[in-house]
């Protein structure tokens, strides 16, 4: 009995998950390649373990090990062959990532000559290193010998290729359709797109009347969807819409299940979301990064943002588009730039062009006009306008600035009043440093290159991507201006400018304090003259049909210090009018083993705002709802959720102001010139805070505490 069954069993778990009569070619699961036989560089010394140093997450791979010619990166070169086999099935069926490209190849040898090739699927910045399954129909090689190589011939961005798991069978693995096609006549403003975060990437085109009009690279759910981006289809109502997708296993349901419909699909609780930021601005659907073209026009503040429409991680770039009255409640208006043929829609500026000096006013109306990357080969600045600030025409003479070097990018214009021209800052690679070079323009359309400000030493980080450029007086004294240029980490230079040439006093001056914080840009044309500034806040949202944030808009100031001026950072007065109910703890002064004065306090969405002097305290710390905010009296020092920063005493005294949101704090210290932005997911239910002091007492000259409502539905 026991023998028998032990007989049934085995012949079970022998059995293989698929196919019967599946041949193991090669599965790289040992420490050498061997029998195959190695040159180059390329492959390293064996199978590789999965990502390598400096590349991005590979997976979709068997077992422990994989062939990824990323060893040394992506210029190194070499091949790997295999010994002779014999071709006794069907099909040969393998895993391949990584680059696309005629140098990069898993080959089918027969006879000397090359019979079947396959290549990864990247052929362009951005991308995936999931490795997927494809096969190669071998029955007319039946019986002969053949061997494989796998050859990397391939330098620069995605110079590698990656292979594993090679065998023959006779069960036909399940194929790609090419080019498989849906065709659907627009009746709604959105088709619903599928996505599954980290599938891979797919070319979905989207042809109006035969003619191409839309087209990224998409994350598709083969079956279920994580989530559903609305593509805007509204433009072509009632044509005919083919949505094509460049290769589509043969059982996915992705075409089938692209629905149309006027909402959101799974919008009930849009904006209260678990992890959705109640006063920072996100967007509805999809990935955001830098804002762009921030300018106040026609009595609403525009923000324009680096947006992936159809995926949670970068891509895609388009710009999205929101508008506020007041910078606290944002309505999220839809696309405005979306990628073309000049690349992808990179960062930029805008401005009004009130005397309208580039012709793109219209019955003496000033235009609204962006300047934005094409972020294509070349790639060049180029421009868009508006005059009722909804719908904006890509300029006909684009690009207005020829690339300089490859990757030069980030436009940011502003009107230089004594010299009465346009003043464009770019961020140029150039001589193998940072540069911000400088162009003049008396018309928005025609710039000439007028200087080149030297940055940083190779490497460095400073005048790195998305310059800024603005006067500030010290103090606001309207006698003691100076320029203020900064790059995308928000470190900064203070100088002069003559309308040609920026001569800095000091540079290298840090910004904020905190992480997560990037690309921030500030605000043309405010009525009041302040200058506001709105930052990428890097708030990972996992589970989120979008992800990513902005800070909350921050005024910017010169202040002197005893190192001379410096720049301060504090929230916008608007914010004040999210208050819903103030708390002013009846505390003169603290000390170790005292009641906590904020023990009554329950809330989620808050800001604080404290005064103290430390007399003998040695810490004088928050907790609120968990995220510890202690300043060390000694060193001067702050502490973010364990992040520090120096956070000098003002006049023996130490102000805090802190606003917490559900995708992390911004925390302000020493009258602004310590600005700690700190992303993180806060707990939903822990609504508790704490105020104490350690190592002795604190005199407390002013304590509130408000409760914040969302921004999202304003009652
Ligand atoms: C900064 C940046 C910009 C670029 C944009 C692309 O975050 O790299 O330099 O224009 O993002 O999304």
């Amino acid at each position: 009995m026991h023998t028998r069954l032990a007989i049934a069993l085995t012949t079970i778990i022998a059995a293989p998950a698929f196919g019967a009569d599946e041949i193991l070619i090669a599965d790289f699961e040992r420490d050498t390649y061997a029998p195959w036989t190695v040159t180059g560089e390329a492959f390293g010394p064996g199978p590789s373990r999965g990502t390598m140093p400096g590349q991005m997450h590979v997976d979709g791979f068997k077992g422990r090990g994989l062939v990824n010619s990323f060893f040394k990166g992506d210029d190194s070169l070499g091949s790997l062959a295999s010994p002779e086999f014999r071709i006794e099935r069907k099909f040969i069926a393998f895993l391949i990532g990584g680059g696309k490209s005629e140098k990069l190849a898993l080959q089918l040898v027969v006879d000397g000559k090359v019979v079947r090739s396959a290549t990864g699927p990247n052929d362009k910045h951005g991308g995936s290193e999931a490795l997927a399954q494809e096969s190669w129909d071998v029955a007319e090689f039946a019986g002969k010998t053949a061997t494989l190589r796998i050859v990397d011939d391939a330098k620069g961005s995605w110079g590698h290729i990656n292979v594993d798991h090679i065998i023959q069978t006779d069960v036909k693995p399940k194929s790609f359709v090419k080019d498989a096609e849906r065709t659907l006549t627009a009746t709604s403003r959105y088709l619903h797109i599928p996505i599954k975060n980290g599938a891979p990437k797919r070319v979905v085109t989207l042809l109006v009347d035969g003619k191409v009009a839309v087209k990224n690279d998409i994350e598709l759910a083969d079956a279920a969807a994580d989530w559903w981006a609305p593509m805007d289809v509204s433009a072509w109502r009632g044509k005919s819409l083919t949505l094509r997708v460049d290769k589509l296993h043969e059982d996915s349901t992705a075409l089938k299940s692209v629905e149309q419909s006027d909402a959101l699909r799974d919008a009930a609780n849009l904006y209260a979301e678990p992890l959705r930021g109640q006063f920072h601005f996100s967007p509805k659907r999809g990935w955001n990064n830098d804002p762009n073209g921030c300018v106040f026009f026609n009595g609403e503040y525009h923000l324009f943002f680096q947006h992936n429409p159809y995926g949670w991680g970068w891509g895609n770039m388009h710009w999205g588009h929101a508008v506020s009255r007041d910078l606290v409640h944002w309505e999220e208006l839809g696309d405005k730039l979306l990628p073309d043929d000049m690349g992808p829609m990179f960062s930029g500026s805008a401005v009004v062009d009130w005397k309208n000096t580039s012709g793109f006013g219209k019955d003496g109306k000033p235009p609204l006009v962006l300047f934005y990357t094409a972020a294509g080969n070349p790639t060049t600045q180029c421009l868009a306008y508006s005059t009722d600030g909804r719908t904006f025409t890509k300029f006909s003479g684009n690009p207005i600035v020829k690339e300089v070097t490859g990757g030069n990018r980030d436009p940011k214009v502003i009107w230089h009043e004594p010299t009465q021209q346009w003043v464009m800052t770019l961020y140029v690679e150039w001589q193998k440093r940072h540069t911000i070079h400088f162009f003049t323009s008396p018309n928005l359309r025609e710039w000439k290159l007028a200087s080149i400000s030297n940055g940083d030493a190779p490497g460095g980080r400073f005048l790195f991507e998305c310059p800024d450029f603005f006067e500030l007086p010290v103090d606001g004294d309207a006698a003691r201006k100076k320029w203020v240029l900064l790059g995308a980490d928000s470190a900064y230079a203070l100088g002069t400018f003559d309308g040609k040439k920026f001569l800095p006093d000091v540079t290298r001056l840090p910004g904020h304090r905190g992480k997560g914080f990037y690309a921030a840009q500030s605000f043309s044309d405010v009525p009041d003259g302040r200058r506001i500034f709105i930052g990428w806040w890097q708030t990972e949202t996992k589970g989120m049909p979008f992800n990513q944030s902005m800070t909350i808009p921050l005024e910017l100031r010169l202040t002197q210090t005893d190192d001379g001026p410096r720049m301060t950072f504090s929230p916008v007065k608007e914010l004040e009018t999210l208050r819903t109910k103030t708390h002013r703890p009846d505390v003169k002064s603290l000390k170790p083993g005292d009641k906590n004065p904020l023990d009554a306090i329950s809330a989620e969405l808050v800001e604080v705002r404290v005064e103290f002097e430390p007399s003998d305290a040695k810490e004088v710390v928050f907790n609120i709802r968990d995220i510890m905010i202690e300043y060390d009296v000694q060193k001067q020092e702050l502490s973010v959720a364990g992040h520090r920063a120096p956070a000098p005493l003002r006049g023996g005294k130490q102000r805090l102001v802190i606003y917490c949101d559900r995708t992390g704090a911004e925390v302000f210290a020493s009258d602004g010139l310590c600005y700690v932005p700190m992303p993180f997911n806060t707990k939903p239910d822990n609504k508790r805070l704490f105020f104490e002091t350690r190592g002795g007492a604190a005199k407390v000259n002013a304590l509130e505490v408000h409760e914040l409502r969302s921004a999202w539905h304003p009652k």
